[in-house]
């Protein structure tokens, strides 16, 4: 490729508020991954977001390191893309006090994960879970992006983000480019192993239900083991078997066997001899995975070099749009 070229910006999130599990590994971070080879990739641990419901300090601390050394565990390479922490650019912050101001108090609270979390969290409906959204639009324009890998549950946010956008853009002149959403290839959604009616989720109260990346392979092998199951003893992928279906997902994933493969293998096999097969390849699956992963953990001083590195070529990109927001806006610049 010509390296003259300039390639297209990605940016993504993530909250440090708990361990990753295997859904983050065969989701959203493979995508991340592999965007490196064609797209310039600032990929943030987004923890001025976690403080929006409470957190300890001691755990978002740790949550915030072991997410970057999670970052780099599966493959994403500080010499390619931008790893950063939000708190380190204070651009993010001081980009979402200017589009708060453009921003009305009804685009906000039509949100539905606001909805949501204020339900979850009545004790503690703050003016920063509000906002949410518009510090979420401050991470993504500032960078200019291109393109931004979202779930479906952050699509509203992100058309929030487009409209302050253009907002901007008609008030003042080009400013900030307006970003599309990248829907990646739907991979199989992982269900929590206790609930399988439900979305596997590192915030989960139930967590013998969530294969965590850092679990020991004990732990991950007694959670496949305990995971519930359908009636009927058959092993077949099916909507009233979502137990069953969820463990031939694994098997699948950590496999790569196809679904019918896996009926026909274990065709008059039962529950039990199912579930030892699949916990025994999920550990396979991970094995490589925790082993860098723990190394990059321990090695505590390359993290934070990398944070730093990160962080600094960020605030180059970050200060310069923030720049321009100010003069427009008619901030006197000395
Ligand atoms: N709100 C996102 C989530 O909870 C995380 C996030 C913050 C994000 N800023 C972002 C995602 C910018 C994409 C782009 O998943």
């Amino acid at each position: 490729m010509d390296t003259t070229e300039k390639r297209k910006v990605i940016l993504s999130g993530m909250q440090p508020t708990g361990g990753l599990h295997i859904g983050h590994l065969t989701g959203a971070l493979r995508n991340w991954v592999e965007l490196q080879d064609e797209y310039e990739c600032y990929y943030t641990i987004v923890d001025l977001h976690a403080i929006t419901v409470r957190q300890e300090p001691a755990k978002l601390r740790r949550w915030t390191l072991d997410l970057a050394a999670t970052f780099l565990a599966v493959g994403i390479d500080p010499e390619r893309s931008h790893i950063f922490v939000q708190s380190h650019v204070p651009e993010h912050t001081q980009l979402a006090w200017v589009l708060n101001c453009f921003t009305g108090m009804g685009e906000c609270s039509r949100m539905t994960q606001f909805k949501d979390k204020s339900q979850k969290f009545p004790e503690n409906v703050n003016v920063g879970l509000f906002a949410y959204p518009v510090l979420m639009a401050a991470d993504i324009l500032l960078y200019q992006a291109d393109l931004v890998p979202v779930g479906a549950d952050q699509k509203q946010h992100l058309e929030l983000t487009r409209n302050l956008a253009q907002r901007f853009n008609h008030l003042y002149s080009e400013t900030f480019k307006v970003p599309e959403p990248y829907i990646p290839k739907i991979g199989a959604k992982i269900m929590n192993l206790q609930d399988p009616t439900k979305k596997m989720s590192k915030s989960d109260e139930n967590q013998s239900g969530v294969l965590f990346l850092v679990d020991d392979d004990a732990q991950t092998i007694n959670k496949i083991k305990r995971a519930v199951t359908d009636s009927g003893n058959e092993i077949l992928f099916r909507e009233d078997k979502p137990g069953i279906s969820n463990l031939i997902t694994l098997y699948h994933i950590a496999t790569g066997k196809t679904i019918q493969q896996i009926e026909a293998d274990f065709a008059g096999k039962g529950y039990g001899e199912f579930k030892k097969a699949v916990a025994e390849s999920v550990v396979e699956f991970l094995r490589p995975f925790k082993e860098r992963y723990k190394e990059i953990r321990a090695n505590e001083d390359y993290l934070r070099n990398v944070l730093i590195q990160g962080a600094e070529q960020a605030r180059q990109v970050a200060s310069r749009t923030l720049q321009k927001v100010y003069k427009k806006v008619g901030f006197v610049q000395l």
